[in-house]
């Protein structure tokens, strides 16, 4: 089953045309285009703030190149592009009840052209038809003096196009590794791009304000300017309605669709007893929202996050073949064969699922407490830790003797943790857990996790010595580390919560731990660990070890207890050393 899975996997990984990768790029490329010339525009409005000379000298820099025949064509067709895949994927959706994030993106999307068609086309046709030189001064005396319900339209329309961008970029960008750190500072430019463009552009309206009108162009008649108020007004008018026209059409396309559909329903189960009736063609997490059954999609349905994964409990015969975005995510979780992505399954027949990350009913969590959140995927380190052979130790010992010299232990390996970057996760028994790479990207965490460990090996010598008379051997802890994809999260109930990592990765390092046990070695850690950080263990012994649902086999390696460790980090072997 499982060499089944893999080769479905590389089948649709391969360079086959995948139609849904490239409208996913051409919805992407395009919302770029737009988001850059409207961060030109804005970048152009702030240069208000010194003078509308230095804002009309920007023009040339910042806004002629859109009006050249090529930028038209990639501004215009950009726009006509996002606006097609915006209606399309309203056209797609089997349910319109979806997370309100969701909504906004989609209705700011079909706001944009309503919003910027009477400045766009005002510009353009009056300029063209009249001869009027187009300068800060005409825009800014048409907007804040002579019709000034257009231009609060068109403070609104850089508002929505500049929300709707944010929204977008930080969709697409949210599970880089460099995101969490680089957000402040975006969201700090995200803020004042738009504010300083506004207060440029309220700057310049106060300046017009005490200018003489311009001087009429030589040549130019009433008649003329009355034909090209008249020429925008149509053209304005035929944009408005191809827009709602659009809209309305892509609903009755698809109430039409799901009338059809209607007829050919199938029934989605789910494993706590609910069963939910879709029309045949919809994902199983648009059955889940259609059901009011609540369902993790952290990245909004997009293939990404895997937190929508399920378990096909019957109806596999009903399973389409994964398709490229799936295969690759499935892939990269080390999804088992039965485990799919409930936002892009769409059974053809009757399946009975249990989703993996349960979301609970809202109306379950009592009022005033903090609500779990499903977390985040996130590259991290993840670091296991125990005391070996604890139990002798604390045999035929006092409580107060065992707490003593517990509360020595935990604060040694917490010391080491946090001086190293990382968080202590918890303490369980006599073994801890610790994350590295919460706020940091996957090599950094994988040094910081080597360099912690390092560091409780020392101050743990220390602490044997300092004990030296009291215990019957020097203390000993087997650590275990391992790097890779996990969902962060605060999680936990009521007044028990916290943040912390669950995934393959937390149970693979825990498992490493358990395997620096068995060979009486310090630090076992994972060959991928080792690579991330960049450091050099190759004096260290490989070894091949299974991992429970893997085929494959886990390159690891093992750091004895007689290492040595160099600026804080394992180098080799003692015996080779010397
Ligand atoms: S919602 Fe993110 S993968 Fe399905």
């Amino acid at each position: 089953m499982t060499s089944l899975l893999e080769s479905r996997f590389s089948r649709a990984s391969s360079g086959a045309f995948q139609p849904e990768r490239v409208l996913r790029t051409a919805r992407l490329v395009s919302g770029l285009v737009l988001f850059t010339f409207v961060t030109m525009h804005l970048v152009n409005l702030s240069l208000n703030l010194i003078s509308i000379r230095t804002a009309d000298a920007g023009l040339e820099w910042l806004m002629e190149p859109w009006q050249t025949v090529p930028g038209t064509i990639l501004l215009y067709g950009a726009a006509a592009i996002h606006v097609v895949l915006v209606l399309r994927t309203l056209y797609l959706k089997r349910t319109l009840k979806m997370p309100a994030r969701e909504a906004a993106q989609i209705l700011l999307g079909l706001l944009i052209p309503l919003l910027i068609a009477e400045h766009v086309i005002g510009v353009r046709v009056y300029g063209s038809m009249t001869g009027t030189v187009i300068d800060y001064e005409f825009v800014v005396r048409a907007l804040w003096i002579d019709t000034p319900l257009v231009g609060v339209k068109q403070v609104a329309a850089l508002l929505v196009i500049w929300a709707h961008g944010c929204l977008g970029l930080h969709f697409w960008l949210r599970y880089r590794d460099w995101y969490p750190a680089a957000a402040p500072y975006l969201l700090i430019g995200a803020v004042l791009v738009p504010v300083f463009g506004l207060l440029g552009f309220a700057d310049a309206g106060k300046v017009v304000e005490g200018l003489a009108p311009a001087v009429r162009p030589a040549g130019l008649t009433i008649d003329r300017i009355r034909e090209a108020l008249a020429t925008k007004d149509i053209l304005l008018n035929t944009a408005y309605l191809i827009t709602l026209v659009s809209v309305a059409l892509t609903l009755l396309l698809r109430s039409l669709r799901q009338k059809r559909e209607r007829r050919n329903q199938i029934e989605v189960r789910y494993e706590s007893g609910e069963i939910v009736r879709v029309p045949m063609g919809s994902s199983v997490l648009e059955a889940s929202r259609a059901g009011g059954i609540p369902h993790y999609s952290i990245c909004g349905g997009r293939g990404r996050c895997s937190t929508c994964r399920v378990r096909v409990i019957a109806g596999e015969e009903s399973l389409p073949a994964p398709g490229a975005i799936e295969a690759a995510t499935l892939a990269r979780i080390h999804a088992s064969p039965d485990v799919r992505l409930a936002c892009q399954l769409r059974p053809v027949g009757d399946v009975t699922v249990l989703p993996l990350l349960a979301a609970v009913h809202e109306r379950t969590v009592p009022s005033g407490i903090r609500a779990a959140t499903p977390g985040r995927e996130r590259e991290i380190a993840v670091l296991f830790c125990d005391i070996r052979g604890f139990t002798a130790l604390a045999d035929h010992r006092l409580p107060y003797d065992i707490v003593f010299l517990l509360n020595r232990y935990f604060a040694i390996v917490g010391r080491a943790v946090e001086q190293s970057g990382g968080r202590l996760d918890k303490f369980i028994g006599d073994g801890a857990m610790a994350l590295f790479g919460l706020e940091t990207s996957a090599p950094e965490a994988c040094r910081q996790a080597l360099n912690a460990s390092a560091a409780i090996l020392a101050d743990l010598e220390r602490l044997s010595g300092e004990l030296a008379g009291e215990i019957p051997s020097p203390l000993k802890v087997a650590i275990g580390i391992h790097s890779g994809p996990a969902i962060v999260g605060a999680m936990g109930y009521g007044g028990v919560m916290n943040v912390t990592a669950i995934g393959d990765t937390v149970n693979i390092a825990s498992r490493l731990e358990s395997v620096a046990k068995e060979f009486n070695a310090a630090i076992v850690v994972s060959d991928k660990a080792v690579d991330l950080s960049g450091l050099d263990l190759s004096g260290f012994d490989t070894i091949e070890i299974s991992i429970r649902g893997s085929a494959r086999p886990l390159h690891v390696r093992v750091v004895p207890q007689d290492a040595m460790f160099q600026n804080g980090f394992p180098t080799v072997r003692s015996e080779t050393a010397a």
